[in-house]
């Protein structure tokens, strides 16, 4: 009983997040780094990348909802929990686990833009290609994929899968 074709293996993962920690290390030094997960999805990717970031960084976390159970966006947005943090005059560094029509995200950065943190810059695991969106610049990106379905590794169908360990295509069968 295996809902999903494997499509990212637990090695990539670890070893993508590994290289966007890296390059966040380097980028934020001497820089004090706020890290924005957005929930639910985001928890594990993280948890892992955190752990490759070198650096004193501080965590906070969003909770917003664009979908129902279904596996099409709604284009609605609503935060279910805003930041505890004030961001402004902050370097701020939200990450995400997937971005398919971009319209979460987008309309969580002009949200948090507002509040006028120093910088504010996204990282995402997977970024679903031949998708229009709106205008999103991934400064840490990790995999680009097709447009079908994923589930695992905190991402999930109806609320489950978010525990696999692996990135899979979703299978109903
Ligand atoms: P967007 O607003 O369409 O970019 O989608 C935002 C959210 O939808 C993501 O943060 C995920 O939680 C969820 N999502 C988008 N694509 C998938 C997918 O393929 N599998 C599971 N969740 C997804
Ligand atoms: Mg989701």
């Amino acid at each position: 009983m295996n809902p999903a074709n494997r499509l990212i293996t637990e090695e990539q993962i670890r070893d993508k997040l590994s290289e966007m920690g890296k390059a966040i290390t380097e980028d934020y030094r001497g820089r004090d780094l706020l890290i924005v997960g957005i929930l639910k999805g985001a928890f594990m990717v993280m948890a892992d990348l955190a752990r490759h970031i070198e650096l004193p960084v501080e965590f906070d976390f969003m909770a917003v909802s664009s979908y129902g159970s279904a596996t099409k966006t709604s284009g609605v947005v609503r935060i279910l929990k805003d930041l505890d943090t004030e961001i402004s005059g902050r370097d701020v560094l939200i990450v995400e686990d997937i971005i398919d029509s971009g319209l979460t995200l987008h309309y969580l950065m002009r949200n948090l833009r507002v509040r006028q943190p120093a910088s504010l810059e996204l990282a995402a695991l997977l970024i679903k290609d031949g998708i229009e969106r709106p205008p999103l610049h991934v400064k840490y990106e990790g995999f680009h994929i097709g447009p079908e379905f994923v589930i695992g590794y905190g991402l999930d169908h109806g609320e489950k899968y978010r525990n696999l360990p692996y990135i899979g295509t979703f299978d109903p069968e």
